[in-house]
């Protein structure tokens, strides 16, 4: 219960330095190379110093993690450091040759290319400093655990939302659907597809799922950086070459909500349909909470990041103090969220395991939205109905 509440007055003071985001100069994702967007701090305190390096403030959800995770450590007595490094993979690497220079204790890292950040990544080794891989894998050795939620399962949810929302084993069909992934260079983008194919691939098989673009491989429905625009032209591609002549599509299966918007903004201008097809998303981004509401999306897969921050800064702490880190931590934190401790799942590039601490997914629809997140405190709603992070 302590660390609900704890979650909830973070909610709160992320609110707030998302506004403050907007008004400083410095914490825009343009990180200098002199470390930080946004540092710590209250001086040589003599206190450990955590680095926390984000991908991008471009992306709604890194904002709610970055702001997260710099209140958890610093309320638990921790100097921090935390950058932005704007989708730049070698922004992020000297952000991170930054943290190491500046003497950080523990790199909490959501690596933007997880098979790039190698040399670094050797660099903290050497330095003997433990790196937490945050929501996304990094491939390297010297990842010494990783914290996010189980990333095959999100796209379950998705596949399983569109089967049980066009009842696929009763009704007829056929239904025509398309495919929108993530990002090649997101590890975690790979998963989230996999998931999806797996549940929606039988339906494909029997016909009674056509995708009509004939486009399934990953490769060729992936989406760099996770990007709206780019997502969007994508579709408007598609649009144009399979839909013009007025074939309905059904479905539009998104693997998150930045490129479920480019999709749905799409199906807005290019689309010659008369039908809302269905599209999924995942994070539970304030824009596509608004199209929920007014009926442009139909669900998205919320992960509490507030929780996630949670179970880095047990895992941080244990790792700090010299404690042997294994499934004991989810007991002994007695965190109130479900976490599996998963030693099976997660493999770097040299094919070793990362110990991992997975947390659990949930849909979100209008049915349930109020219930998710307004009741557990992380938005509030408007006399429209439409749901603002809690301020
Ligand atoms: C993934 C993350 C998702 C989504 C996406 C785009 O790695 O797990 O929640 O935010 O990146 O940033």
């Amino acid at each position: 219960m302590k660390k609900r509440i704890l979650a909830l007055a973070l909610a709160a003071v992320m609110a707030l330095s998302l506004v403050a985001c907007g008004n400083t100069s410095n914490n825009n994702g343009s990180t200098n190379n002199n470390g930080a967007s946004d540092t710590d701090d209250g001086g040589s305190t003599g206190a450990q110093k955590v680095g926390i390096a984000m991908p991008t403030q471009s992306l709604e959800r890194w904002n709610r993690d970055g702001s997260y995770l710099d209140e958890q450590f610093k309320s638990a007595g921790y100097e921090t450091i935390l950058t932005y490094s704007d989708n730049d993979t070698n922004r992020q690497v000297s952000d991170i040759q930054n943290m190491i220079a500046d003497g950080v204790d523990l790199l909490v890292i959501a690596a933007i290319d997880g098979e790039a950040l190698n040399t670094v990544m050797n660099e903290a080794g050497e330095a003997g400093i433990p790196v937490i891989a945050y929501d996304r894998l990094i491939m390297n050795d010297n990842a010494s655990y990783y914290v996010s939620f189980d990333n095959y399962t999100v796209g379950t949810l998705q596949g399983q939302y569109v089967v049980d929302t066009l009842d696929l084993d009763n009704a007829a069909g056929p239904f025509n659907i398309e495919f929108t992934a993530g990002d090649p260079a997101d590890n975690n983008a790979g998963y989230f597809f996999q998931g999806a194919i797996d549940v929606l691939q039988p339906y494909i098989d029997s016909g009674k799922l056509n995708v009509v673009s004939g486009q399934t491989d990953f490769d060729t429905v992936a989406t760099a950086a996770w990007d709206t625009q780019t997502a969007m032209e994508r579709a408007q591609n598609v649009l144009a070459s399979y839909y013009a002549d007025g074939t309905q599509v059904d479905v539009w299966l998104c693997s998150n909500d930045s490129t479920a918007l480019g999709v749905a903004q799409a199906i807005e201008s290019d689309y010659a349909g008369s039908n809302q097809p269905i599209i999924t998303g995942q994070d539970g981004d304030e824009a596509n909470l608004k199209n929920l509401v007014d009926g442009k999306q139909s669900m998205t897969v919320y992960k509490a990041v507030a929780n996630e921050a949670v179970v880095t800064l047990d895992l941080g702490k244990a790792i700090l103090s010299g404690e042997d880190v294994n499934e004991s931590l989810i007991t002994a934190s007695g965190w109130d969220f479900e976490c599996a401790y998963d030693t099976t799942s997660y493999f770097t590039s040299d094919g070793n395991n990362c110990p991992s601490f997975l947390l659990v997914p949930d849909v979100v629809t209008t049915e349930n939205m109020v219930e998710k997140l307004v009741d557990t405190g992380y938005y509030t709603q408007d006399a429209d109905g439409y749901l603002h992070p809690a301020a």
